[in-house]
């Protein structure tokens, strides 16, 4: 167990489970698996040049798995890719401020992969964990677009 600690910053909320990550090489091709397979449609489809991929983003419930296919090799899902072949790359959880998020968790020690946050799809702010503080997971911390 951690030990308890007194911190002067908001403990970061974790809302919702947005969505799961899943590295594929073909984007196409795995829409259709999915297609045939459970009867499911995107919601959204995109490409996030910020993050080097094309995304789609099929809801499931109240979350979506997302797909991600590389804009070329040398991006960090090109090379998780190439280096560990399709399949979970992250989870991404909601919280209402992303600022106050990497602030309580820089000030935790958590070893962060992005300091500040950079624009996801769905005109959302994103910022990812290190996989190496978490259990060998890759964290993305969401915050929604308001609209
Ligand atoms: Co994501």
């Amino acid at each position: 167990m951690l030990p308890a600690r007194a911190n002067s910053l908001p403990m970061v909320k974790l809302l919702n489970l947005d969505h799961v990550g899943i590295a594929v090489r073909n984007l196409d091709h795995a829409l259709d698996t999915y297609r045939e397979r459970y009867r499911v449609e995107p919601l959204y489809r995109e490409t996030v040049e910020s993050q080097g991929v094309e995304e789609a983003m099929i809801p499931v419930g109240g979350s979506f798995v997302q797909l991600l296919q590389p804009l070329a090799g040398d991006t960090p899902v090109g090379r998780f890719l190439e280096s560990r072949g399709e399949g979970l790359h992250h989870i991404a959880f909601v919280v209402s401020s992303i600022d106050a998020a990497l602030d309580h968790l820089r000030e935790e020690g958590a070893r962060l992969v992005d300091e500040t946050a950079r624009p996801g799809g769905r005109g959302t702010r994103i910022a990812f964990v290190h996989p190496a503080d978490l259990a060998g997971t890759l964290i993305e911390l969401v915050e929604l677009a308001n609209d």
